[in-house]
Protein backbone atom coordinates (compact mmCIF):
# COMPACT_ATOMS: atom_id res chain seq x y z
CA UNK A 1 0.00 0.00 0.00
CA UNK A 2 1.44 3.40 -0.48
CA UNK A 3 1.74 5.92 1.68
CA UNK A 4 -1.66 7.73 2.41
CA UNK A 5 -1.59 11.57 1.32
CA UNK A 6 -0.46 14.61 3.70
CA UNK A 7 -2.79 15.32 6.52
CA UNK A 8 -5.37 18.56 5.60
CA UNK A 9 -7.46 18.32 8.78
CA UNK A 10 -8.41 16.32 11.74
CA UNK A 11 -8.26 13.01 10.40
CA UNK A 12 -9.02 9.39 11.71
CA UNK A 13 -6.40 7.24 11.50
CA UNK A 14 -8.40 4.74 8.80
CA UNK A 15 -9.08 8.22 6.78
CA UNK A 16 -7.06 8.24 3.32
CA UNK A 17 -7.81 11.74 2.78
CA UNK A 18 -9.71 14.24 4.43
CA UNK A 19 -11.18 18.24 4.78
CA UNK A 20 -12.91 19.65 7.24
CA UNK A 21 -15.94 18.92 6.10
CA UNK A 22 -15.44 14.83 5.06
CA UNK A 23 -12.99 11.97 4.79
CA UNK A 24 -12.13 9.29 1.94
CA UNK A 25 -11.80 6.16 3.39
CA UNK A 26 -10.15 2.67 2.04
CA UNK A 27 -12.01 -0.11 2.91
CA UNK A 28 -15.33 -2.22 2.18
CA UNK A 29 -17.85 -0.11 3.14
CA UNK A 30 -20.45 -2.56 4.96
CA UNK A 31 -17.87 -2.64 7.42
CA UNK A 32 -17.10 1.19 7.69
CA UNK A 33 -20.08 2.40 7.63
CA UNK A 34 -21.73 0.19 10.25
CA UNK A 35 -18.85 1.63 12.32
CA UNK A 36 -18.74 5.82 11.48
CA UNK A 37 -22.94 6.13 11.65
CA UNK A 38 -25.73 5.64 14.20
CA UNK A 39 -28.69 4.98 13.22
CA UNK A 40 -30.84 7.50 11.88
CA UNK A 41 -27.87 9.87 10.69
CA UNK A 42 -27.71 10.30 7.78
CA UNK A 43 -29.32 12.41 4.96
CA UNK A 44 -28.35 11.26 2.00
CA UNK A 45 -26.52 8.27 0.32
CA UNK A 46 -25.48 8.71 -3.18
CA UNK A 47 -24.09 6.05 -5.35
CA UNK A 48 -23.77 4.01 -8.42
CA UNK A 49 -22.58 0.94 -7.08
CA UNK A 50 -20.81 -1.37 -9.54
CA UNK A 51 -22.52 -3.89 -12.20
CA UNK A 52 -19.26 -5.39 -13.64
CA UNK A 53 -20.67 -8.51 -12.00
CA UNK A 54 -23.67 -8.54 -14.28
CA UNK A 55 -21.52 -8.40 -17.43
CA UNK A 56 -19.11 -11.40 -16.47
CA UNK A 57 -21.15 -14.10 -15.96
CA UNK A 58 -23.14 -16.15 -18.38
CA UNK A 59 -26.65 -15.46 -18.62
CA UNK A 60 -29.29 -13.16 -16.97
CA UNK A 61 -31.58 -13.88 -14.10
CA UNK A 62 -28.69 -16.17 -12.27
CA UNK A 63 -26.77 -12.91 -12.16
CA UNK A 64 -29.60 -10.81 -11.16
CA UNK A 65 -30.27 -13.05 -8.35
CA UNK A 66 -26.87 -13.06 -7.38
CA UNK A 67 -26.49 -9.49 -7.70
CA UNK A 68 -29.95 -8.85 -5.70
CA UNK A 69 -28.23 -11.14 -2.99
CA UNK A 70 -25.04 -9.32 -2.87
CA UNK A 71 -26.85 -6.24 -2.60
CA UNK A 72 -29.19 -6.91 0.45
CA UNK A 73 -26.97 -6.64 2.99
CA UNK A 74 -26.42 -3.18 1.88
CA UNK A 75 -29.62 -2.49 1.29
CA UNK A 76 -30.05 -3.11 4.98
CA UNK A 77 -27.55 -0.96 6.31
CA UNK A 78 -28.41 1.80 4.38
CA UNK A 79 -31.62 1.78 5.60
CA UNK A 80 -31.08 1.99 9.22
CA UNK A 81 -28.41 4.79 8.91
CA UNK A 82 -30.56 6.56 6.94
CA UNK A 83 -32.71 9.51 9.17
CA UNK A 84 -36.44 8.97 8.44
CA UNK A 85 -36.56 12.21 6.11
CA UNK A 86 -33.24 10.89 4.51
CA UNK A 87 -32.75 9.57 0.53
CA UNK A 88 -31.13 7.30 -1.22
CA UNK A 89 -30.25 7.55 -4.66
CA UNK A 90 -28.52 4.89 -6.73
CA UNK A 91 -27.26 5.72 -10.33
CA UNK A 92 -27.83 2.58 -12.35
CA UNK A 93 -26.79 1.24 -15.43
CA UNK A 94 -28.85 -1.86 -17.59
CA UNK A 95 -26.52 -4.55 -19.39
CA UNK A 96 -26.84 -6.86 -22.00
CA UNK A 97 -26.69 -10.59 -21.99
CA UNK A 98 -23.37 -12.06 -23.22
CA UNK A 99 -24.46 -13.29 -26.84
CA UNK A 100 -27.78 -12.55 -26.63
CA UNK A 101 -29.63 -9.25 -28.20
CA UNK A 102 -31.77 -9.47 -24.23
CA UNK A 103 -31.10 -7.52 -21.45
CA UNK A 104 -30.85 -8.47 -18.17
CA UNK A 105 -33.28 -7.85 -15.26
CA UNK A 106 -31.16 -7.06 -12.51
CA UNK A 107 -31.61 -3.22 -11.83
CA UNK A 108 -35.48 -3.62 -11.49
CA UNK A 109 -35.02 -6.71 -9.36
CA UNK A 110 -32.73 -4.64 -7.32
CA UNK A 111 -35.51 -2.15 -7.02
CA UNK A 112 -38.16 -4.40 -6.19
CA UNK A 113 -35.53 -5.97 -3.52
CA UNK A 114 -35.33 -2.86 -2.04
CA UNK A 115 -38.45 -2.02 -1.78
CA UNK A 116 -40.32 -5.35 -0.56
CA UNK A 117 -37.56 -6.65 1.27
CA UNK A 118 -35.72 -3.66 2.89
CA UNK A 119 -38.55 -1.29 3.42
CA UNK A 120 -37.64 1.56 1.03
CA UNK A 121 -40.36 3.14 -0.66
CA UNK A 122 -39.75 4.56 -4.26
CA UNK A 123 -40.25 8.57 -4.02
CA UNK A 124 -39.31 8.81 -7.88
CA UNK A 125 -37.80 6.65 -10.42
CA UNK A 126 -35.30 9.24 -12.84
CA UNK A 127 -33.63 8.37 -16.15
CA UNK A 128 -30.35 9.82 -16.84
CA UNK A 129 -29.99 10.23 -20.37
CA UNK A 130 -26.34 10.90 -21.89
CA UNK A 131 -26.69 11.89 -25.36
CA UNK A 132 -23.07 11.39 -26.11
CA UNK A 133 -23.17 7.57 -25.65
CA UNK A 134 -21.76 5.77 -28.00
CA UNK A 135 -24.09 3.14 -30.14
CA UNK A 136 -23.31 -0.46 -28.24
CA UNK A 137 -23.19 -3.63 -28.28
CA UNK A 138 -22.26 -3.20 -31.90
CA UNK A 139 -23.23 -6.28 -32.97
CA UNK A 140 -27.03 -5.77 -32.37
CA UNK A 141 -27.10 -2.00 -33.04
CA UNK A 142 -24.86 -1.25 -35.84
CA UNK A 143 -24.10 -4.56 -37.44
CA UNK A 144 -27.39 -6.72 -37.21
CA UNK A 145 -29.30 -3.21 -36.46
CA UNK A 146 -32.31 -5.09 -34.47
CA UNK A 147 -31.85 -3.17 -31.28
CA UNK A 148 -31.45 0.88 -31.00
CA UNK A 149 -28.59 2.92 -28.73
CA UNK A 150 -29.24 1.87 -24.98
CA UNK A 151 -28.37 5.56 -23.73
CA UNK A 152 -29.73 5.74 -20.63
CA UNK A 153 -29.19 4.80 -17.12
CA UNK A 154 -32.01 4.33 -14.52
CA UNK A 155 -31.69 6.29 -10.81
CA UNK A 156 -33.97 4.79 -8.21
CA UNK A 157 -34.86 7.64 -5.47
CA UNK A 158 -35.53 5.68 -2.20
CA UNK A 159 -36.19 6.45 0.78
CA UNK A 160 -37.19 4.78 4.19
CA UNK A 161 -40.55 6.52 4.67
CA UNK A 162 -42.88 8.45 1.94
CA UNK A 163 -41.69 11.81 3.53
CA UNK A 164 -37.89 12.69 2.87
CA UNK A 165 -36.93 16.13 2.75
CA UNK A 166 -36.96 17.52 -0.65
CA UNK A 167 -37.58 20.58 -3.09
CA UNK A 168 -37.92 20.71 -6.57
CA UNK A 169 -37.20 24.48 -6.85
CA UNK A 170 -33.37 23.45 -6.10
CA UNK A 171 -33.22 22.09 -9.05
CA UNK A 172 -35.19 24.47 -11.83
CA UNK A 173 -34.42 24.34 -15.47
CA UNK A 174 -34.36 27.15 -17.57
CA UNK A 175 -37.94 27.75 -19.17
CA UNK A 176 -38.09 26.67 -22.71
CA UNK A 177 -38.71 29.16 -25.89
CA UNK A 178 -42.32 27.19 -26.35
CA UNK A 179 -42.98 28.28 -22.52
CA UNK A 180 -41.37 31.73 -23.21
CA UNK A 181 -44.03 32.55 -26.05
CA UNK A 182 -46.59 31.23 -24.17
CA UNK A 183 -46.02 33.65 -20.92
CA UNK A 184 -44.79 36.33 -23.52
CA UNK A 185 -48.68 35.97 -25.49
CA UNK A 186 -50.59 34.67 -22.36
CA UNK A 187 -52.58 31.01 -22.05
CA UNK A 188 -56.59 30.98 -22.75
CA UNK A 189 -57.70 28.39 -19.56
CA UNK A 190 -59.26 25.34 -21.24
CA UNK A 191 -59.82 21.53 -20.75
CA UNK A 192 -57.24 19.36 -22.72
CA UNK A 193 -58.22 16.51 -24.55
CA UNK A 194 -56.42 14.90 -22.09
CA UNK A 195 -59.02 15.95 -19.48
CA UNK A 196 -56.22 18.15 -17.35
CA UNK A 197 -58.01 21.14 -16.42
CA UNK A 198 -55.10 24.04 -17.43
CA UNK A 199 -55.70 26.92 -15.33
CA UNK A 200 -54.85 30.68 -15.42
CA UNK A 201 -52.03 29.87 -12.93
CA UNK A 202 -49.99 28.11 -15.86
CA UNK A 203 -49.66 31.43 -17.79
CA UNK A 204 -47.79 32.82 -14.40
CA UNK A 205 -44.12 33.13 -14.87
CA UNK A 206 -41.75 31.51 -11.87
CA UNK A 207 -38.79 32.46 -13.54
CA UNK A 208 -37.79 28.84 -14.02
CA UNK A 209 -39.40 25.38 -15.31
CA UNK A 210 -40.15 22.18 -12.76
CA UNK A 211 -37.61 19.58 -14.11
CA UNK A 212 -38.46 16.22 -15.71
CA UNK A 213 -37.27 13.18 -14.53
CA UNK A 214 -35.24 12.56 -17.32
CA UNK A 215 -31.59 14.31 -16.74
CA UNK A 216 -30.15 15.35 -20.15
CA UNK A 217 -26.49 15.08 -19.24
CA UNK A 218 -23.45 14.43 -21.94
CA UNK A 219 -20.90 12.41 -20.64
CA UNK A 220 -18.17 14.24 -22.63
CA UNK A 221 -15.46 14.85 -19.47
CA UNK A 222 -12.18 14.78 -21.73
CA UNK A 223 -9.76 17.89 -20.03
CA UNK A 224 -10.69 18.19 -16.35
CA UNK A 225 -8.27 18.71 -13.85
CA UNK A 226 -8.65 15.53 -12.33
CA UNK A 227 -8.01 13.86 -15.54
CA UNK A 228 -5.25 15.69 -16.33
CA UNK A 229 -4.03 15.11 -13.21
CA UNK A 230 -4.35 11.54 -13.33
CA UNK A 231 -2.28 11.69 -16.65
CA UNK A 232 0.10 13.54 -15.24
CA UNK A 233 0.79 11.38 -12.53
CA UNK A 234 0.48 7.89 -14.14
CA UNK A 235 -2.60 6.96 -12.51
CA UNK A 236 -5.30 5.07 -14.51
CA UNK A 237 -8.68 7.71 -14.12
CA UNK A 238 -11.97 5.64 -12.68
CA UNK A 239 -13.44 3.97 -15.71
CA UNK A 240 -16.87 4.61 -14.54
CA UNK A 241 -16.97 8.13 -13.36
CA UNK A 242 -20.63 9.85 -13.04
CA UNK A 243 -20.49 13.34 -14.33
CA UNK A 244 -20.81 15.81 -11.57
CA UNK A 245 -24.00 17.10 -12.33
CA UNK A 246 -25.92 13.91 -11.26
CA UNK A 247 -25.15 14.03 -7.70
CA UNK A 248 -25.18 17.23 -7.88
CA UNK A 249 -29.02 17.63 -8.73
CA UNK A 250 -30.10 15.21 -5.66
CA UNK A 251 -27.31 16.75 -3.44
CA UNK A 252 -28.96 20.12 -4.28
CA UNK A 253 -31.99 18.81 -4.20
CA UNK A 254 -32.83 16.51 -1.03
CA UNK A 255 -29.85 18.21 1.47
CA UNK A 256 -29.40 21.59 2.80
CA UNK A 257 -25.63 23.46 4.10
CA UNK A 258 -24.23 20.68 6.76
CA UNK A 259 -26.23 17.97 6.19
CA UNK A 260 -24.43 14.54 6.03
CA UNK A 261 -23.85 12.82 2.66
CA UNK A 262 -22.62 9.28 2.37
CA UNK A 263 -21.16 7.49 -1.01
CA UNK A 264 -20.64 3.96 -0.08
CA UNK A 265 -19.02 2.80 -3.77
CA UNK A 266 -17.25 6.09 -4.19
CA UNK A 267 -15.02 5.46 -6.80
CA UNK A 268 -13.13 8.61 -7.57
CA UNK A 269 -14.78 10.61 -4.96
CA UNK A 270 -16.88 12.64 -7.26
CA UNK A 271 -19.88 12.59 -4.60
CA UNK A 272 -17.08 13.88 -2.69
CA UNK A 273 -15.79 17.05 -4.09
CA UNK A 274 -19.90 18.22 -5.02
CA UNK A 275 -20.36 17.55 -1.26
CA UNK A 276 -17.30 19.88 -0.10
CA UNK A 277 -18.24 22.50 -2.96
CA UNK A 278 -21.80 22.77 -2.03
CA UNK A 279 -20.91 22.62 2.03
CA UNK A 280 -22.07 19.53 3.19
CA UNK A 281 -20.52 17.02 5.50
CA UNK A 282 -19.31 13.84 3.21
CA UNK A 283 -18.03 10.09 3.70
CA UNK A 284 -17.02 8.26 0.33
CA UNK A 285 -15.47 4.92 1.28
CA UNK A 286 -13.86 2.61 -1.46
CA UNK A 287 -12.74 -0.50 -1.80
CA UNK A 288 -9.46 0.03 -4.32
CA UNK A 289 -6.82 2.25 -3.20
CA UNK A 290 -5.71 3.10 -6.70
CA UNK A 291 -9.24 5.11 -7.37
CA UNK A 292 -8.73 7.16 -4.11
CA UNK A 293 -5.15 8.45 -5.42
CA UNK A 294 -6.43 9.97 -8.41
CA UNK A 295 -9.95 11.27 -5.86
CA UNK A 296 -7.40 12.88 -3.66
CA UNK A 297 -6.84 15.97 -6.20
CA UNK A 298 -10.30 16.47 -6.49
CA UNK A 299 -9.83 18.25 -2.97
CA UNK A 300 -6.14 19.10 -3.50
CA UNK A 301 -5.82 22.01 -6.13
CA UNK A 302 -4.37 25.35 -5.31
CA UNK A 303 -7.17 27.16 -6.35
CA UNK A 304 -10.62 27.98 -4.52
CA UNK A 305 -12.56 24.67 -4.50
CA UNK A 306 -15.92 26.60 -5.33
CA UNK A 307 -13.88 27.78 -8.52
CA UNK A 308 -14.63 24.37 -9.92
CA UNK A 309 -13.67 23.25 -13.75
CA UNK A 310 -13.34 26.22 -16.43
CA UNK A 311 -17.11 25.73 -17.91
CA UNK A 312 -16.34 23.17 -20.84
CA UNK A 313 -20.30 23.62 -21.68
CA UNK A 314 -21.08 25.90 -24.78
CA UNK A 315 -24.17 28.25 -24.50
CA UNK A 316 -25.73 25.85 -27.35
CA UNK A 317 -24.98 23.00 -24.89
CA UNK A 318 -27.48 24.04 -22.35
CA UNK A 319 -30.61 22.32 -24.15
CA UNK A 320 -30.07 18.81 -26.44
CA UNK A 321 -31.98 17.62 -28.43
CA UNK A 322 -34.42 15.16 -28.94
CA UNK A 323 -36.05 13.79 -32.17
CA UNK A 324 -39.65 13.37 -32.52
CA UNK A 325 -39.86 9.52 -33.45
CA UNK A 326 -41.93 10.44 -36.85
CA UNK A 327 -39.59 12.96 -38.08
CA UNK A 328 -37.91 10.34 -40.51
CA UNK A 329 -41.34 8.57 -41.07
CA UNK A 330 -42.02 9.32 -44.49
CA UNK A 331 -43.21 5.68 -46.08
CA UNK A 332 -40.08 4.45 -47.29
CA UNK A 333 -39.70 1.58 -44.90
CA UNK A 334 -36.93 -0.23 -46.62
CA UNK A 335 -36.06 -4.02 -46.32
CA UNK A 336 -38.38 -6.16 -44.69
CA UNK A 337 -37.49 -7.03 -41.33
CA UNK A 338 -35.28 -10.06 -40.76
CA UNK A 339 -37.61 -12.83 -40.34
CA UNK A 340 -35.28 -14.91 -37.24
CA UNK A 341 -35.17 -11.82 -35.65
CA UNK A 342 -31.29 -11.49 -36.71
CA UNK A 343 -30.41 -14.63 -35.47
CA UNK A 344 -28.56 -15.41 -38.18
CA UNK A 345 -25.70 -12.77 -39.14
CA UNK A 346 -26.42 -11.40 -42.59
CA UNK A 347 -24.17 -10.57 -44.92
CA UNK A 348 -25.34 -7.66 -47.12
CA UNK A 349 -24.72 -8.69 -50.99
CA UNK A 350 -26.71 -6.00 -52.39
CA UNK A 351 -25.96 -2.20 -51.86
CA UNK A 352 -28.60 -0.56 -49.41
CA UNK A 353 -30.69 1.50 -50.22
CA UNK A 354 -29.81 5.29 -49.81
CA UNK A 355 -31.33 6.37 -46.84
CA UNK A 356 -34.49 8.21 -47.39
CA UNK A 357 -34.59 11.27 -44.44
CA UNK A 358 -37.71 13.57 -46.48
CA UNK A 359 -39.35 15.24 -43.80
CA UNK A 360 -43.20 14.67 -43.81
CA UNK A 361 -44.80 17.78 -44.36
CA UNK A 362 -47.01 18.28 -41.60
CA UNK A 363 -44.47 18.67 -39.38
CA UNK A 364 -42.10 21.18 -38.50
CA UNK A 365 -38.69 20.34 -37.97
CA UNK A 366 -35.25 21.98 -37.91
CA UNK A 367 -32.87 20.06 -41.07
CA UNK A 368 -30.12 19.44 -38.68
CA UNK A 369 -32.80 16.56 -37.39
CA UNK A 370 -33.05 14.89 -40.06
CA UNK A 371 -30.58 12.27 -40.79
CA UNK A 372 -32.35 8.59 -41.25
CA UNK A 373 -28.92 6.82 -40.68
CA UNK A 374 -26.65 6.58 -37.33
C1 LIG B 1 -19.39 2.45 -10.52
S1 LIG B 1 -18.01 2.71 -9.49
C2 LIG B 1 -18.34 4.28 -8.77
C3 LIG B 1 -17.78 5.42 -9.58
C4 LIG B 1 -17.97 6.76 -8.93
N1 LIG B 1 -19.38 7.15 -8.87
C5 LIG B 1 -17.21 7.85 -9.67
O1 LIG B 1 -17.83 8.72 -10.29
O2 LIG B 1 -15.97 7.80 -9.67
C6 LIG B 1 -18.28 1.61 -8.15
C7 LIG B 1 -17.09 1.52 -7.19
O3 LIG B 1 -17.49 0.76 -6.04
C8 LIG B 1 -16.31 0.16 -5.49
N2 LIG B 1 -16.74 -0.89 -4.54
C9 LIG B 1 -17.24 -2.12 -4.81
N3 LIG B 1 -17.55 -2.77 -3.67
C10 LIG B 1 -17.27 -1.93 -2.65
C11 LIG B 1 -17.38 -2.03 -1.23
N4 LIG B 1 -17.85 -3.12 -0.65
N5 LIG B 1 -16.98 -0.97 -0.48
C12 LIG B 1 -16.49 0.14 -1.08
N6 LIG B 1 -16.37 0.29 -2.41
C13 LIG B 1 -16.74 -0.74 -3.20
C14 LIG B 1 -15.58 -0.31 -6.74
O4 LIG B 1 -14.20 -0.50 -6.49
C15 LIG B 1 -15.86 0.84 -7.73
O5 LIG B 1 -14.79 1.78 -7.76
Amino acid sequence: MTKPPRKKSRMRKEDYFSTTLGSMVLGDSLEILEKRFKPSSVDLIMTSPPFGLVRKKEYGNVDADKYVAWFKPFGELFKRILKPTGSLVIDIGGAWIPGLPTRSLYHYELLIMLARECGFHLAEEFYWWNPAKLPTPAEWVTVRRIRVKDAINCVWWLSPTPWPKASNRRVLAPYSNAMKDLLRNGYRAKLRPSGHDISEKFSIDNGAAIPPNLLAIAHTESNSFYLRYCKEKGIEPHPARFPAELPEFFIRMLTDRGDVVVDPFAGSCVTGEVAERLKRKWTCVELLEDYLRGGVTRFSRDEDLSLGDPPTRRPDEHFYKAYHPATTWNGHEGDPLPADGGRRRQLKTQKPAAPKATLRKTRRVSRSLVTAEA
